[in-house]
């Protein structure tokens, strides 16, 4: 069903590799809703994901864009600019990615190389997103910037490896630069943790299918599916939510505040 909350607003989603992708279903939602935007992925997954399918879905341009480099934003908001007509409202963060834990590196041995990769793609990727946004002053008023999260910030899950610590720094650069922003142009940084979910990036986690069954075991309404993760993202970047800003918010069914569930005892006594 679709409200409008969109209406007459402008975005960049970043990070729709294939349909099973939560910016993905992002993009078809903020379509709904009456935005426009453009799409941008790193140039690899141009090749492997199929972009492609969803501009022609939405009748939007894709703009390539490595998000750790700042010559990348840089024109990927100025075409943006150009294809909009203007500046944007809302700018979506879905990027991810570890390559100690695609290369399956035991967290007592991380390559410290790789790690940096880590952080720089799936966290310092956010503060150079918005860093070069205030700088060509790319965003309107009330602007909305969301980057997506998981608790492994906050608890541990020992599989998630380095994305622990990229996902604390992602949070921490969501307080920070909404602290900054908010005061210079009242734009809104947020960041979503959101419940595991079965796309690319979720399933190259080891042990996904148990951490996910346990989850959805503990969460009172269960995980939380990438398209409800849509529609949370509308919300953050509609009107509705204009006094929001510095928080990680939980899209998690309930796991985040769950002690024990009705579900996971009766799971024990079988
Ligand atoms: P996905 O694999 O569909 O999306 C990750 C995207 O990051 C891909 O499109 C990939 O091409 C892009 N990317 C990687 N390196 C990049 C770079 N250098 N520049 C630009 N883009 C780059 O998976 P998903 O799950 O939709 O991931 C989106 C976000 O949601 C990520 O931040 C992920 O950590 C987060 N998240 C995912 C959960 C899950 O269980 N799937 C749970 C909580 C958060």
């Amino acid at each position: 069903m679709a409200y409008n909350l969109l209406k007459g607003k402008k975005g960049i989603i970043t990070g729709a590799l294939d349909e099973n992708s939560i910016a993905w279903k992002v993009a078809e939602r903020a379509k709904e809703e009456g935005a426009e935007f453009t799409l941008t992925n790193a140039p690899i997954a141009m090749r492997m994901g199929k972009i492609n399918e969803l501009a022609e879905k939405t009748n939007s341009e894709v703009i390539p864009a490595d998000a750790t480099s700042l010559e990348d934003i840089e024109n990927l908001y100025k075409k943006s600019e150009e294809i909009l007509g203007g500046k944007v409202d809302f700018i979506l963060h879905s990027i991810g990615m570890s390559p100690n834990v695609r290369k399956g590196r035991d967290y007592g041995d991380l390559n410290y190389d790789w790690m940096m990769k880590s952080l720089d793609v799936s966290a310092i990727s956010f503060h150079k997103m918005l860093q070069v946004a205030e700088k060509m002053d790319f965003i309107n008023e009330g602007g909305s910037v969301l980057g997506l999260s998981y608790i492994a910030a906050q608890r541990t899950f020992p599989d998630y490896s380095d994305m622990a610590q990229a996902k604390s720094l992602l949070e921490s650069i969501a307080r920070s630069y909404g602290e900054r922003y908010g005061r210079l142009k009242k734009v809104r940084v947020n960041t979503i943790s959101q419940s595991p979910t079965m796309t690319t990036a979720g399933t190259g986690v080891g042990g996904f299918d148990t951490f996910f069954d346990f989850a959805d075991k503990i969460s009172p309404l269960g995980n939380a599916d990438a398209t409800s993760c849509a529609d949370y993202c509308i919300l953050m970047f509609s009107e509705l939510s204009r006094m929001v800003t510095m928080q990680n918010l939980y899209h998690d069914g309930g796991f985040s505040t769950s002690g024990i569930t009705q579900k996971v005892i009766d799971h024990w006594q079988k």
